[in-house]
């Protein structure tokens, strides 16, 4: 079992909760704060990339991604 959930919201970012750390291309960290969750953009609107900004929700991005019955 993992201890890292990456949870796949409705029409908005990608919420990792768990130790983890967020690097660019070069391997520097983006600063984060560990006690709370962190929401990956995957609508391509944040200006706070990779981080969702809340940007998700005035500019129509829609994804509604399950997994399949019986998964995990
Ligand atoms: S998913 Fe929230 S700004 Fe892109």
């Amino acid at each position: 079992m993992s201890d890292v959930v990456i949870t796949v919201r409705p029409n908005g970012p990608y919420l990792v909760q768990g130790k983890v750390r967020v690097v660019d291309a070069d391997g520097r960290e983006f600063p984060t704060d560990p006690s709370r969750p962190i929401a990956l953009c995957r609508c391509a609107h944040s200006k706070q990339r990779p981080f969702c900004d809340g940007s998700h929700k005035t500019c129509g991005f829609q994804a509604d991604d399950r997994a399949p019955a019986g998964g995990g």
